[in-house]
């Protein structure tokens, strides 16, 4: 295959990212369709990126036989099913972030692309940051020594209108808050460069916004020999958004954003460095590489640098750290299948009854 067909559902905040990154393809990819169930955004979308087509149903886009690759740029609780309906219609499907709200439905999404012998990934644009590329590599060379101790913040600010949109600030559909939808990626980071923690300890509050979900967390990682500690946020009224990844190692450090590592040894202040200028800067901005990546592994027949099993991996630390917040109990993982928030049917219980005992509470 030289070309791919692209369809775009859901033209809302972040499709215009999608829309871009594909038309930078040239030859490589051609924007065909795009569907909204709003009419009007649909059109002007469609007008804007001169895409062809364009329709209120996501079937519109599933049956065309022009179409390979299609982007769901979709609210969170609909990412399963019309990931699955895609699939089953022979398209090879990136998913924003997260990959879904319950492991239930991540695993039917994997099952689905297996199935149908079908690519399926989901959007971790900061993995292709050439400063997460080279924090990646200095602690493959192990240059900081072991990482006793990390920390990762992502005090950030939304305002209230941001969840006048409907399917936000709920968890049928948002599947949770600040943890699930903002620091997904900073514990996406956290696993990319540190692996699984092997267990959880979580609080979740809702400090500033009149919304069902968290908009605060505090937790603690562990891993064996290194605990980090976590916070996730839309309630923090800073002068911009922040955020912070710090990993301590035996020999020296790892900051970031921006990215700062250092050592006091000379000798591995050195290498340090060697290992910073062996990774070249990302000319183009993470959706756009990470994008490109995708239609390169379907044109290429070879998995994408981001698997559906990676979208998985931070949603069972996701999953994990609400079921700690929801029982006040320590969660080991891996998480079983008949863990409490394992189905989005569990999850959304254990989500109600901790709300109820909250609002006894207050
Ligand atoms: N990677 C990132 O940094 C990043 C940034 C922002 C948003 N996102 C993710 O992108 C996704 C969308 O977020 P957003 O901020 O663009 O939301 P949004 O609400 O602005 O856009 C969602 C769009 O989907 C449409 N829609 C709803 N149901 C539909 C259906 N059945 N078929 C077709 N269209 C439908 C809505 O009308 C809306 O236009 C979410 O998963 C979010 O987490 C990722």
């Amino acid at each position: 295959m030289e070309t791919v067909g692209v369809g775009i559902i859901g033209a809302g905040g972040i499709a215009a990212a999608h829309a871009k990154a594909y038309q930078m393809l040239g030859a490589k990819a051609h924007l065909i369709g795009v569907a909204d169930i709003d009419e009007d955004r649909a059109r002007a979308f469609a007008r804007r990126y001169e895409i062809p087509v364009w329709s209120t149903e996501d079937e519109d886009i599933l049956k065309r036989d022009d179409i390979q690759v299609v982007s769901l740029c979709l609210p969170h609780h609909l990412h399963a099913p019309v990931a699955i309906a895609a699939l089953q219609a022979g398209k090879h499907v990136l998913v924003e972030k997260p990959l879904a709200i319950s492991l239930e439905e991540a695993d039917a999404m994997i099952r689905a692309a297996q199935k149908a012998k079908r690519r399926l990934s989901v959007v971790f644009q900061l993995r292709f940051e050439s400063d997460v590329q080279r924090a990646r590599l200095i602690l493959e060379r192990g240059l900081i020594g072991a990482p006793f101790y990390a920390e990762a913040s992502c005090l950030w600010w939304r305002r209230p209108m941001y969840y006048e949109n409907t399917w936000r600030g709920k968890w049928a559909t948002e599947g949770g808050g600040a943890v699930i939808n903002q620091a997904v990626h900073h514990l996406d980071l956290l696993i990319y460069l540190l692996g699984m923690p092997q267990r959880v300890y979580a609080e979740i509050d809702t400090v500033a916004h009149q919304i069902e979900v968290e908009d605060w967390c505090l937790a603690t990682l562990y891993w064996d020999g290194l605990k980090t500690s976590f916070c996730a946020s839309t309630c923090a009224e800073l002068e911009t958004d922040s955020s912070r990844l710090l990993i301590l190692g035996a020999h020296g450090s790892l900051q970031m954003f921006p990215f700062r590592p250092h050592s006091r040894h000379e000798e591995r202040h050195l290498q340090i460095g060697e290992a910073c200028r062996a990774i070249p800067e990302q000319e183009t901005p993470g959706h756009t590489a990470e994008i490109h990546d995708f239609v390169h592994s379907v044109l290429e027949n070879r998995e994408p640098r981001v698997s559906a099993t990676e979208g998985r991996r931070a949603l069972e630390l996701i999953t994990a750290i609400y079921q700690s917040a929801f029982t006040h109990e320590v969660v080991h993982l891996p998480l079983a299948t008949d863990s409490p928030c394992y189905t989005t049917a569990g999850k959304l219980e254990m989500a109600r009854r901790y709300t109820a005992s909250r609002a006894k509470r207050s």
